[in-house]
């Protein structure tokens, strides 16, 4: 039995800003509502884009404990049949929502929600009592938006609190959208604001819904909402950076393992202490995203192999995580990489242009840090820091360009990852002031280390799972990174496969298949032999070492960055 008319859901051909939220739900929105409505595809001003129902959709299957799809389906209808029926004047529209509350399927799971799910609308009640709904008119874009996120919320058993900061955040791109038509008027704005009881001295509900997204723990919904907004045609876009620090951090905190550990996160604060607030903020929230720390363990480690104190490296481990740490936002910005250690990445959390000059403030935290570093310390982080640069420029130079040799490839990544290895252990055998063939010696073994790493990494970039990997794989391929696993699988391919690799680099519309065919095809495995021959170098270049759990420290760190998933 169909329930009522709906003009049917369908994403049209065209970039609206709704687009983001709709466009990985739109099959399933549009499914459903086929399923329990008669569809019109000609009724009212043509097929809906099926905002409402996605943003519910949305919300139930990202934030939901236990999402109720029978009920999730109507809500579809509901939310779309009446907003279609809110933009036409016809009164015969009201008999239609009239209708469709009647209708004997909504009230069967209407009253089984109730049942079931009574304390959630309990809350809800709660919540809308002291919110003095209904005492001003609220704008219709933020009406439906709250509508369908507490839907959704409902239907998906979303946690009362989470779906809070949902209505907040669906009351500010209510907002924005109303601003963005110039329906907006004073009567809703403070209409909206009373009845979320928030403050009043918000001129920019575009700075406000990212504020309130900002509240919520990072999903994908997250960052489809931020692109949406960024497409809202708002009149005066917003170009201030937005606070990183209330940024959900990803739960991935820094590695504290080892004596140590504190003491390098102490000394990575103390390096970023002073400067603009915002910058400061920031620096902070790079740091306790996390990360794995594996190169202030490289420069404890090393110093420990050559019998020094690691004690005194713990500065130096600080300033090369911070080499490091700065050139990821480098990194991230020119491989426009969305999510890092699991969160997303400093210029999506703000903007570009704040990362850039979060980057440039960082670079001279680390180079005024040198100050406290002997002197040869200090040559070695500047170097590593012009090496890095040198490395990143390289490899832009080389992206898209699907013809990249092995040989430069190795280049490239000597010099942007594997060079900051080797500083890393450099440093560390300084500290010791362990004699030069030692020193050379580690730094060898920093530098084979080093390039496992970055194949590794690339090889994840096609294997992992985000949630272990902390970043998203694929994004190489969509940056137009021509990586071993990717080159490898090229040389092999046959000449109607290769076409069809080089036009995707840069593109990623054949993912899934490029994804399968590096595993299936042994590339992933052949790059990842290649990484082993690196680890055996590295372990080589310890001969020279005395023997001891320091050395074993690094000769175990070896192996692990090439076995790792994270
Ligand atoms: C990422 O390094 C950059 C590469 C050289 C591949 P990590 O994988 O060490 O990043 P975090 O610090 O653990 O996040
Ligand atoms: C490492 O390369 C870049 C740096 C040396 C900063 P990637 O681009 O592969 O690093 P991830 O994968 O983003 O961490
Ligand atoms: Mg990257
Ligand atoms: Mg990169
Ligand atoms: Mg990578």
């Amino acid at each position: 039995m169909q329930i009522v008319t709906v003009p049917s859901v369908r994403v049209e051909p065209g970039v609206r800003w709704q687009d983001p939220v709709v466009r990985p739900r739109a099959r399933a929105v549009a499914r459903a509502i086929d399923r329990a409505a008669t569809v019109s595809p000609a009724r009212h001003d043509g097929p809906r884009a099926g905002w409402l129902a996605a943003l519910a959709y949305g919300v139930a299957y990202t934030y939901g404990g236990s999402v109720d799809r029978k009920a999730l389906a109507l809500a579809a209808v509901v939310l779309e049949g009446a907003n279609a029926f809110v933009f036409t004047d016809r009164s015969g529209d009201l008999v239609a929502i009239a209708r469709l509350l009647a209708d004997e399927r909504l009230r069967t799971t209407a009253q089984r929600l109730t049942r079931e799910r009574a304390e959630w609308l309990e809350s809800l009640a709660a919540r809308l009592r002291a919110g003095r709904v209904g005492r001003r008119p609220v704008p219709e874009g933020v009406l439906s938006a709250r509508a369908a996120v507490l839907l959704g919320g409902l239907c998906g058993g979303v946690d009362p609190a989470l779906t809070a900061s949902l209505d907040e955040v669906a009351t500010w791109i209510g907002l924005a959208w109303e601003q963005a038509q110039g329906t907006l008027d004073d009567v809703g704005w403070r209409g909206a604001w009373e009845a979320l009881g928030l403050e009043r001295d918000r001129t920019c509900p575009v700075r406000g819904a990212r504020d309130a997204l900002s509240a919520l723990p990072y999903s994908a919904l997250v960052e489809q909402l931020d692109d949406a907004l960024a497409m809202t045609p708002a009149p005066g876009r917003v170009f201030q950076a937005w606070r990183p620090h209330p940024v959900p951090l990803s739960t991935r905190e820094p590695a504290t393992e080892g004596p140590l550990a504190a003491a390098v996160e102490a000394a990575m604060d103390a390096v970023v202490g002073e400067g603009p607030p915002l910058f400061v903020a920031s620096a902070r929230y790079l740091r306790v995203q996390g990360g794995k720390r594996v190169r202030p363990r490289v420069v404890l480690a090393a110093c420990e192999a050559c019998g020094g104190a690691p004690e005194r490296a713990v500065l130096a481990a600080a300033v090369i995580e911070w080499l490091h740490t700065a050139s990821l936002v480098l990194d991230d910005i020119l491989d426009d990489a969305h999510v890092r250690r699991g969160g997303p990445t400093l210029h999506r959390a703000t903007d570009r242009a704040f990362a850039v000059a979060v980057f440039a403030w960082l670079l001279d935290r680390i180079l005024l840090a040198t100050r406290d570093l002997d002197a040869d310390t200090a040559q070695v982080v500047r170097t590593a820091a012009e090496r890095l640069a040198d490395g990143q420029g390289s490899e832009l130079a080389e992206t898209g360009r699907p013809g990249l040799g092995r040989t430069a490839y190795h280049r490239i990544i000597a010099t942007k990852t594997a060079s900051l290895f080797a500083s890393a252990a450099e440093v560390g055998a300084l500290a010791a002031n362990a004699p030069p063939p030692r020193v050379a010696a580690l730094r060898r073994y920093g530098h084979a280390v080093g390039l496992a790493f970055q194949i590794a990494d690339d090889v994840l970039d096609y294997t992992a799972d985000e949630a272990d990997f902390g970043k998203r794989p694929g994004t190489d391929l969509l940056a137009g990174k021509a990586t071993l696993p990717w080159l490898i699988l090229r040389d092999a391919a046959t000449d109607a496969e290769r076409a069809r690799l080089d036009a995707d680099l840069g593109r990623g519309a054949d993912w899934t298949w490029i994804r399968t065919q590096v595993v299936q095809s042994g590339a992933a495995e052949a790059a990842l032999s290649d990484a082993r021959v690196h680890r055996d170098d590295a372990v080589r270049a310890l001969d020279s070492l005395p023997a001891g759990p320091a050395r074993d420290a690094l000769a175990a760190l070896a192996h692990h960055v090439v076995e790792r998933r994270t």
